[in-house]
Parts: C-alpha cells; sequence; structure tokens
C-alpha cells in the first residue's frame, strides 16, 4: 500500500491517503510534546518504539474483542488504518490518581483509587483539551447519543481490566491511560489513534520508576530507554 498525500500532522504521528479511500498510512514521529506542546523535544527511535508497542496492544485487545482501526504494520513506524471520523473526546482512565487528577483536585500523588476513574476531555488543542461532562459532550455534539458516551466508558473500562492484567504479569502498574475512539462507514466505534507510553502512565511495580512520558514532562531523562524496556516487557513471555 502506498503512503499517498498527507492528509493531517498531529503532535505524534502523520496520517497519509492511500489509493484506498477506506485506508490511510499512519506514521508514528519521533517528536515529544506536552503540558499543551509548550514542551517541544525529539527523541529518534522513539516513533518505532511506539508504532511497535502500539501494534502489540491493539492485537491485545483485538484478541478480547476490541474492534480497532488496525489492518496491518507496514514497516518500523507506519501502520495501515481504517480511516473513520475520530470522536473529539479523549477518553482516560485511570486506576492511581497522579497527573491533572491529583493536582485539580488535590489527592495524594500515588493514591490506589477506589473504583477505576473514567473522565472525558474535549480533544481541542486551542482551548488545551479542557475537561468535560456527559452534558458537555451532547451539548457540543461530540456523540450522536447518551448511549455513545456509555459505550465510550464501556470500552475504556474493558480496555483498562485487559491492560491491567497483561502489564501486571509484566510488573508494570498501569496507572492511567488516553485512547481515542473512531466511527467508521458502517457507523461501528473502533479503537483509533495509539496506545504507547505517550499515552499512558506505567511505573514499575517493585519501585514505581517511571517508565512513560512523565520521563520527559519532568525531565527525568532516559525516555527512550525507558520506552525499550516497556516493549522489552511487553514481548517477554
Ligand atoms: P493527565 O494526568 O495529564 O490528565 O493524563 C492522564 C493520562 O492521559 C496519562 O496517561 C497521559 C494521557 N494523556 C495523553 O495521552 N494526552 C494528553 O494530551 C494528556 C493531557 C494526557
Ligand atoms: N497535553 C500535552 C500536549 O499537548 C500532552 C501530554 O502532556 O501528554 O502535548
Amino acid at each position: 500500500m502506498n503512503k499517498g498525500a498527507l492528509l493531517y500532522e498531529g503532535k505524534g504521528k502523520k496520517l497519509f491517503l492511500t489509493e484506498d479511500e477506506n485506508l490511510l498510512v499512519s506514521e508514528f514521529k519521533d517528536d515529544l510534546t506536552a503540558f499543551n506542546a509548550e514542551k517541544k523535544g525529539n527523541e529518534a527511535g522513539k516513533g518505532a518504539l511506539n508504532c511497535k508497542i502500539s501494534t502489540q496492544l491493539f492485537h491485545l485487545l483485538e484478541k478480547h474483542g476490541i474492534q480497532t482501526h488496525l489492518v496491518k504494520t507496514l514497516d518500523d513506524t507506519h501502520q495501515l488504518i481504517k480511516k473513520v471520523k475520530i470522536i473529539p473526546i479523549e477518553v482516560v482512565v485511570r486506576n492511581i490518581a497522579t497527573g491533572s487528577l491529583a493536582k485539580r483536585l488535590g489527592i495524594k500523588d500515588g493514591t490506589v483509587l477506589p473504583f477505576t476513574l473514567v473522565e472525558f476531555y474535549y480533544k481541542d488543542d486551542a482551548l488545551g483539551d479542557p475537561i468535560i461532562n456527559d452534558e458537555h459532550c451532547l451539548l457540543l455534539n461530540l456523540v450522536k447519543s447518551e448511549s455513545d458516551l456509555e459505550e465510550l466508558k464501556r470500552l475504556g473500562r474493558e480496555i483498562n481490566v485487559i491492560m491491567k492484567s497483561f502489564f501486571a504479569e509484566r510488573k508494570l502498574k498501569l496507572v492511567d491511560f488516553k485512547v481515542e475512539f473512531g466511527v467508521d462507514t458502517e457507523g461501528n466505534i473502533l479503537l483509533s489513534d495509539e496506545i504507547s507510553p505517550d499515552s499512558c502512565r506505567f511505573w514499575d511495580m517493585d519501585t514505581n520508576e517511571k517508565l512513560d512520558k512523565d520521563r520527559f514532562r519532568q525531565g527525568l531523562g532516559d525516555v527512550k530507554v525507558a520506552y525499550e524496556e516497556v516493549l522489552k516487557r511487553i514481548l517477554a513471555h
């Protein structure tokens, strides 16, 4: 499948048209951004690591019945994906309080949550991706109906159950993650975008060492080493 014209460039990926109008090529970039892109960086090889990690996780989720946009991996940094209409809601699922949750609500960093928390953020860079509730989603027509919101929450929780136990077996705590969904031409809701250490938080089970983009956000160094460690543990077993 040939890479055609550039359709869209995001912070972490580029999307290209293909000769099939229903398929796109997704290219994982080495760029890193944080805090509404106020902090920018680049880590050679990061795109390839995220492409591999995301491919593995999408295959895992497919195996458990979650429908995704992934068709196949083309090479180190490219995936062939189904063209979908992205629902502009970032679905964040949290098991442990940290990051913006700890800060916004004054919950002690590292507190294990009494239940899995699902949050919605409006995917809008200009507004800084603000947190929104169900009614805001309906007000802004981000989804067709309340049942779509229930489906997004259900999918977020199901993905969490599958990934949490997968990573626990690999001595990683799945602290929280962000997922995005798209609607295909038949109206199916497909898991889209990526799942990688750019979009998840992973803490080592024993030491709580951060093995995700917080290394970049917080200037802890060894970003690529951490991502390589996550891939290594995914491939172990
Ligand atoms: P937060 O604590 O900064 O709100 O992040 C929650 C989770 O969502 C964390 O795993 C990182 C991920 N995330 C993204 O993937 N993209 C984003 O733009 C933000 C803000 C968070
Ligand atoms: N919100 C950040 C950005 O705009 C991403 C992040 O912190 O994960 O790049």
